[in-house]
């Protein structure tokens, strides 16, 4: 019999509560969550109720959580993008080992003071690149590290973020402006880049980087368009971004899941489009079908605590999601590439944008012996292997092997987390482990801070000279 590690919570907000409390719900011989603190009192106590958390165990916020005496072992941080630092800073000086979400902070400054901080106090501090647990680029790791593909000449990887992903969190969402979260090839594109260099085994020696905002400006509304889809929109039947198309019926949602799932589930949510009424009725039949049919999840759960299509409707109203995509106060980019050449020689691609029909990242790796293609999708994965020789064609199927979040990767990255904890492990850099220590997500940052330089400046930029910049 194991003890559950004792935990704080600070931020039970989506990921939070969602992802890391559902998984000590699901798993309570795991961990335990003692207190929480949260600004959002509905959030907090919905929270607390789930954890059973005693009313003097409840923050309005960090502070006073941490100064308390040490609840456990661990704090999971899970604020927004620019609050990120402080709590992580003063949980670390408080003894606890963190578990700290992406993007570890937003300027190199901060990267490196918790990279600093956690190595003097000695405490684990690991960031949340869900993609390293994930089968798919675990399994693409182990076929670049087995010589399978010979050497690796060319990488080119797409984040494809769909058009209705892009409007919910870019365009109407919490990281549409750069000044109050982070550029975007920092707030998406982190667990890529770290991706990048941990299939590698290599870091990123120069890059330069060309992209911007260009669709959802202004000028490209529609005529008439009012500042809410609700206002009476003239194009509410032909708009893609209409706002109860995306949150209502959900159907951008179960097309995305649909494109890449099997079996049952991917009739299921091919048939919410015609008949949903079916799947609800069926669901009494077969249980996992509830999944599709009481859906209750992101992105809904963003929009409304309690996301009915009443609710859903009230809060489209007047509320950000509610807003004509060309009429928000948004800044961020809508596509970028970066350029990118790796220590060893090798040329590497990534291509970020927010108008891709269906989510999913995409991968082709060159090598001198064969071709990698890989997919990455909402309902799952695969990776094919092309040997040039023989001709062979290697099909792996990676999708995930449990019901969580980013291909499975969100229940993993706990596990590993939970396993460290117990183990010890140092914290230290150990770039073998799945996990990722404050130190090895600082590079992976540091090319995000380096791509956005390079876009905006329109220059190339050497990597040893920027992370020397900042010493
Ligand atoms: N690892 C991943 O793949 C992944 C995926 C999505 C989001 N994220 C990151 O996770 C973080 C959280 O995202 P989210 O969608 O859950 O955000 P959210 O806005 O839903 O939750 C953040 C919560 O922090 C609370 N908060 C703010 N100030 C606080 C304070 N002083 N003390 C205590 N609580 C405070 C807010 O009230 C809110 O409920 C973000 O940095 C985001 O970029 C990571």
């Amino acid at each position: 019999m194991i003890e559950p590690v004792a935990a704080i919570l600070i931020g039970a907000g989506q990921r939070g509560s969602e992802v890391y409390g559902e998984y000590a719900l699901q798993h309570p011989e795991q961990v335990r969550f003692l207190a929480v603190a949260e600004l959002d009192a509905e959030r907090r106590q919905r929270f607390a109720a789930q954890h059973s958390i005693s009313p003097e165990d409840q923050f309005e916020s960090w502070k006073p959580l941490l100064a308390r005496d040490q609840y456990g072992q661990a704090a999971l941080v899970c604020t927004q993008d620019q609050q990120h630092t402080a709590p992580t800073l003063a949980a670390l000086r408080a003894g606890y080992d963190v578990l700290l979400e992406k993007p570890m902070a937003t300027t190199p400054d901060e990267c490196r003071q918790l990279v600093d901080v956690a190595e003097e106090t000695g405490r684990q501090l690991h960031i949340c690149h869900v993609l390293r647990f994930t089968k798919h680029f675990s399994k693409m790791r182990e076929i670049i590290q087995s010589g399978e593909l010979g050497e690796v000449i060319n990488i080119s990887h797409r984040e494809n973020v769909s058009w209705w992903h892009m409007a919910h969190s870019f365009v109407r969402g919490n990281w549409r402006q750069k000044e109050a979260s982070a550029p975007m090839i920092l707030a998406k594109c982190c667990h890529d880049l770290d991706i990048l260099i941990w299939l590698m085994g290599q870091n990123c020696e120069q890059l330069s980087s060309v992209g911007n905002l260009l669709h959802y400006r202004p000028q490209n509304a529609p005529p008439g368009a009012p500042k809410y889809c609700l206002e009476g929109c003239p194009a509410a039947e032909t708009c893609p971004y209409y706002a109860p198309f995306i949150y209502v019926e959900l159907l951008p949602l179960w097309r995305s899941y649909a494109e890449t799932a099997k079996g049952v589930s991917r009739l299921a949510a091919q048939a919410q489009e015609r008949a949903p009424g079916l799947v609800n009725a069926l669901s009494n039949l077969a249980p996992t079908l509830r999944g599709i049919s009481e859906y209750r999840g992101w992105p809904i759960s963003v929009v409304a605590q309690d996301p009915t299509p009443e609710n859903l409707m009230d809060a489209l109203r007047e509320g950000p999601y509610g807003r004509c995509v060309y009429h928000c106060d948004n800044d961020v980019v809508d596509h970028q590439v970066v350029n990118m050449q790796f220590e060893g020689g090798a040329s590497v691609t990534l291509t970020m944008h927010g108008h891709a029909h269906v989510e999913g990242r995409f991968t082709r790796i060159q090598g001198s012996r064969a071709e990698l293609q890989a997919t990455f999708g909402y309902g799952g994965s695969w990776i094919e292997v092309n040997e040039h020789r023989s001709d062979r064609r290697i099909h792996y199927d990676t999708s995930a092997d449990n019901a969580s979040g980013h291909g499975g990767g969100d229940d993993r990255l706990m596990d590993a987390f939970l396993k460290s904890l117990r183990e010890g492990g140092s914290g230290k850099f150990d770039n073998s482990s799945h996990l990722s220590t404050a130190r090895q997500s600082l590079e992976s940052h540091l090319m995000a801070f380096a791509a956005e330089e390079a876009r905006l400046e329109e220059k190339v930029v050497r990597m040893s000279e920027f992370r020397e910049a900042g010493l």
